[in-house]
């Protein structure tokens, strides 16, 4: 028998950005008893890089702004493959959860009559996002721990989750290490709630840090789940290009939003080159009106900047690829051009994009009030997750929950920037408020104790490998992590998809017979060894549903489908673990939209 402790709760949440915390807080209100379990320290979380603003039409900028307006332009953002229901939820929830947040001490920056202040982002019709200068997910991260500190939650740091436990079809905890002495300990729980964040770290160049290997998507797929739209992978326009120790740290949207404009070698504005049809009536076609929009001109139109990430992305990439590209491989995004517009400039930017300026001034030594940044594509987040119930956020296994970036369908083919962290909040609540009434309705129930045993033993196999040849962990995650970047990247084409998942299947081989050295106490080469697993589940998820998508929509482009196909555009990709134990990928057709939601989509175009 492995030794083991035992934790008991009623629910258990697993992650601690800010979907797992406003779960926790709400599965505590309720009256549950709460384990939030996290990898790494409580509040190093990926919601820090959403750094521009929270989305959510408080229309406090632009009194047009309603929950429809930021419904459609959500669907539409989406490319019409969101679960509607739950874009509707959001829209017309984000407001309230913003203002509680403010009400829990938050402290967004203002309007001149002191309401909170909204900033332009792409895709958003109207100014909608609620900031903090360009610190906006870490003041929601501090409001979030402070309020959830209050709420009697046990939180278990540093604990990495290596499988789900189940009775019979039901999750009923989770088995997990201490990563610091390397014991382990399963977490009875009457229901979990997966809240894991996302996969960046599958790519070379990713603004995600070493936590986001898919675990959630990895464990709930594991223990039955489906996951939908993995193809959908978003490639952020702007991260840091050089040097090359930072490439791919994010350079928040909010320098566009701002008035930050984008310009290749020769000085040209190339994203007035290439507007989609679907945005040509609200994109200004001269920079003198997209400026009279930054500046809050209501008959004026957004600046092609502010068009999508997923086009901007590929405008990017295109200017590269034909020779009009930045020194270092990217293109050059100006803020301090606002210079010849506004006569304090330079304390504007400071004020508005503080991170920013000391980002730059301290890794690439570039002053942004002064001289253009170098920025490309950089992987951000996943829009495909677990697939849950709109209203409840449960999965398609009994008594598994999920919220935020690990739960797919609210951003179908592509997200609007913003509305991760309305999305975090909205959807945390329900997950919280719907696995403490799943909790109080089903009593406890054990997972068998062979299946811990099992679970202890597969953990620990690295360990004996014998093969003083064999490789360590690192050297098989950097083989992934290229095999993704070049072969499953921002364009993808069948062949090299195929290439991808022969790749990935020696990759496992590989896996399989990484060695670790050493004992289990902090030892990084067994924590990378059992990520490598997780990685490669959901590596092969987003290569199989890529190639399953013979179209291009959004964050997906296919060079060999250049255009949308109209029966790809009815259904989701789903992937789940067949009996056999293998991978299967289907196409579920998409619900149809209610009528009322069909009329705002209609009205609004
Ligand atoms: O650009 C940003 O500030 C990122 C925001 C987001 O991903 O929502």
């Amino acid at each position: 028998m492995a030794e083991y402790q035992t934790q008991e709760h009623d629910v258990v949440v697993i992650g601690a950005g800010g979907a797992g915390l406003r779960a926790a807080i709400e599965a505590a209100s309720a009256g549950c008893s709460v384990a939030l379990v996290c990898k790494s320290l409580l509040g190093k979380a990926h919601t820090v890089m959403a750094e521009g603003g929270v989305a959510a039409s408080l229309a406090n900028v632009d009194e047009r702004d309603n929950w429809r307006v930021h419904f459609s332009d959500t669907m539409r953002g989406g490319q019409y493959l969101n679960n509607w229901r739950m874009a509707e939820l959001h829209a017309q929830q984000a407001p309230d959860r913003v203002r509680e947040l403010e009400k829990w001490g938050a402290l967004f920056d203002r309007t001149k009559e002191g309401a909170i202040l909204q900033r332009n982002f792409g895709g958003h019709r109207y100014p909608r996002l609620a900031h903090v200068g360009d610190r906006t997910g870490l003041e929601m991260i501090r409001t979030l721990q402070d309020h959830g500190i209050h709420q009697g939650i046990d939180v278990f740091m540093e604990f990495t989750v290596v499988t789900l436990l189940k009775s019979g079809d039901r999750v009923v905890g989770a088995l997990a290490y201490d990563r610091e002495r390397g014991y382990f300990h399963a977490f009875r729980a009457k229901s979990v709630i997966m809240a894991t964040g996302g996969i960046g770290k599958a790519f070379r160049i990713t603004s995600n840090s070493w936590e986001y290997t898919g675990d959630g998507h990895a464990l709930a797929y594991d223990a039955g789940a489906d996951l939908v739209d993995m193809e959908f992978v978003q490639f952020h326009p702007t991260g840091m290009v050089w040097p090359p120790s930072v490439r791919g740290i994010l350079v928040t949207e909010g320098v566009r939003g701002d008035g930050g404009v984008l310009r290749n070698s020769e000085g040209r504005r190339f994203m007035f080159d290439d507007i989609p049809d679907l945005y040509k009536e609200q994109t200004a076609d001269s920079p003198e009106e997209g400026w009279r929009y930054v500046q809050g001109d209501k008959a004026a139109r957004r600046p092609p900047e502010l068009l999508t990430r997923d086009h901007v992305a590929r405008c990017i990439m295109r200017e590269v690829k034909e020779g009009r590209g930045s020194p270092h491989g990217g293109v050059f995004l100006d803020i301090a051009w606002i210079k010849e517009k506004i006569s304090n400039a330079e304390e504007h930017i400071k004020k508005k994009l503080p991170s920013m300026y000391h980002q730059f001034k301290k890794l690439a030594d570039i002053d942004i009030t002064k001289t253009p940044m170098e920025v490309g594509p950089t992987t951000h987040y996943v829009m495909g997750g677990v697939r849950v119930d709109a209203d409840t956020q449960m999965s398609t296994v009994p008594g598994l929950f999920a919220a935020g970036e690990c739960a797919g369908g609210l951003h179908g083919a592509n997200r609007l920037g913003g509305n991760s962290l309305s999305d975090l909040l909205v959807f945390g609540k329900l997950a919280g408020e719907h696995a403490a009434a799943f909790a109080k309705e089903h009593g406890a129930a054990d997972a068998p104790a062979e299946q811990i045993d099992a679970a202890i033993a597969a953990a620990l196999v690295p360990f004996e490998v014998s093969d003083a040849n064999a490789e360590a962990a690192y050297a098989v995650q950097h083989d992934l992590q290229d095999t993704m970047q070049d072969l499953v990247g921002i364009v993808r084409v069948e062949n090299e998809l195929k290439e991808a998942i022969d790749r990935l299947a020696k990759l496992r081989d590989r896996a399989r017979k990484v060695r670790v050295d050493g004992h289990r106490q902090y030892n990084p080469g067994w924590h990378g060894a059992l990520d490598l697993e997780n990685m490669l589940v959901i590596s092969e998820a987003v290569a199989r549903s890529a190639l399953d998508r013979t179209e291009s929509r959004g964050a997906h482009t296919r060079n060999d489908f250049p255009g949308k196909n109209e029966a790809c555009g009815k259904v989701n990709t789903v992937v789940r673990k067949g009996a056999d134990g293998a991978m299967e990928v289907q196409q579920h057709p998409i619900a149809e939209m209610r009528p009322d939601l069909q009329a705002i989509i209609e009205e609004m175009k």
